[in-house]
């Protein structure tokens, strides 16, 4: 086992304008889950790729424990890594697919069949090892490559979305496997992934980044109770946070016809700045028992049994400035009705986040 760093790593491909890694400072304890999140391109693949060393580091460095691994080829690195598309090979048994790498490295028979049978009994697939790959299901498949890595025993294993490959529902049954059977092994692993659900259902930490730049690095909770910046609070969170711009006032930030209430220390690290946008989790957002609150003309109310959530925009906005306008989320706990035809007032039920327009960066 090892802890893994990246020191200013960067990566530039040839004739790009942009690193599509930018100085990436990060580093993942000894046994830790570490998630590597954001939209697509933001650089995610191209990270891994430099710690598996299948892509050049044009400067900086990466470490395995105390060994600097910048310039070592893929194949010493003790690594293994599961891919988006696993091709197992369709002509060998799961067994053999399994204990192929072990084969190409010189090991003996014996215990080739010991790891493959350990492997197999953690991840369920003792009944499959004489099958072929196309005699097993999606998520079988999945596990099968996932047992190709554990035989290994690496020191690091390298995932990139492996579950994309699978439908909604084994999605999530997999990804709770994955979870529970990392932390058995307790291998240090590196998990990639466009899905910030499954990264925060699956990570000890998770690493947000956006167009090769880390954005933040911290457990689940602290992302979502503390974004660091406007682009971690959109990403993180489902519905997302209702991100809401309005002008300084006194004692808070006005929206509409209401201030939001904000604390004068955190208006004053404002600086300079005449608007500022509050954030707003959904659940942080009630219905109002009197006049008071953010008006919110109501588009849709979803029932989904044990809570509901309305969807709308700012009241008193024209077609235009409503569609280019934040959309506004609120969880609704009661089961009253809404009534549509007027406007309803919802009030911050809790943690108001206040986030500089100038720069992005959290200021509450
Ligand atoms: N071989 C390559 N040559 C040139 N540019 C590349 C290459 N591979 C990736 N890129 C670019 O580098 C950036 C980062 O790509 P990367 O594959 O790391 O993104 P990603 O975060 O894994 O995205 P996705 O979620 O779509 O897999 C993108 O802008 C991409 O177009
Ligand atoms: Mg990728």
């Amino acid at each position: 086992m090892a802890t893994v760093s990246f020191k200013d790593a960067s990566r530039v491909y040839p004739g790009a304008d942009h690193p599509a890694v930018d100085k990436l400072n990060l580093t993942i304890g000894d046994g830790e889950f570490m998630v590597l999140v954001g939209p697509s391109g933001c650089g995610k693949s191209t990270s891994l790729r430099m710690l598996a060393g299948l892509e050049e580091v044009n400067s900086g460095s990466i470490l395995i424990g105390d060994q600097d691994v910048t310039n070592l080829p893929p194949k010493d690195r003790d690594i293994a890594m599961v891919f988006q598309n696993y091709a197992l090979y369709p002509h060998m048994t799961v067994a053999d697919n399994m204990g192929f790498a072990l084969k190409m490295q010189g090991v003996s028979k014996s215990e080739r069949e010991r790891r493959v049978g350990e492997a197999a009994k953690l991840l369920g697939l003792e009944d499959f090892l004489t099958r072929k790959p196309k005699a097993l299901s999606g998520g079988q498949r999945q596990r099968v490559a996932m047992g190709r890595a554990i035989v290994r025993q690496p020191q690091v294993f390298l995932m990139d979305e492996p579950l994309s490959n699978l439908d909604a529902k084994l999605r999530v049954s997999t990804r709770t496997q994955i979870a529970a059977l990392q932390q058995r092994l307790g291998v240090t692993t590196v998990y990639v992934t466009h899905d910030q659900v499954e990264a925060m259902t699956m990570g000890d930490r998770v690493a947000v980044m956006k167009d090769g730049i880390l954005q933040q690095v911290a457990n689940p909770l602290e992302l979502y109770d503390t974004p660091r910046n406007l682009f971690v609070a959109g990403f993180i969170g489902s519905p997302a946070m209702n991100l809401i711009k309005g002008k300084v006032a006194d004692g808070g930030v006005q929206v509409g016809d209401y201030v939001v209430p904000v604390e004068r220390e955190v208006l004053a690290r404002a600086q300079g700045d005449d608007t500022l946008t509050i954030g707003i989790r959904p659940e942080h957002l009630g219905k109002s028992d009197d006049s008071q609150g953010i008006a919110v003309d109501v588009a849709v109310v979803e029932e989904l049994g044990a809570d509901s959530y309305l969807y709308g925009s700012l009241a008193g906005l024209s077609e235009e400035e409503r569609l280019a306008g934040p959309q506004i989320v609120a969880r609704m706990t009661s089961r009253h009705p809404i009534d549509r035809s007027a406007p309803v007032r919802l009030k911050p039920t809790g943690t108001v986040h206040v986030f500089s327009n100038s720069t992005g960066e959290r200021l509450s």
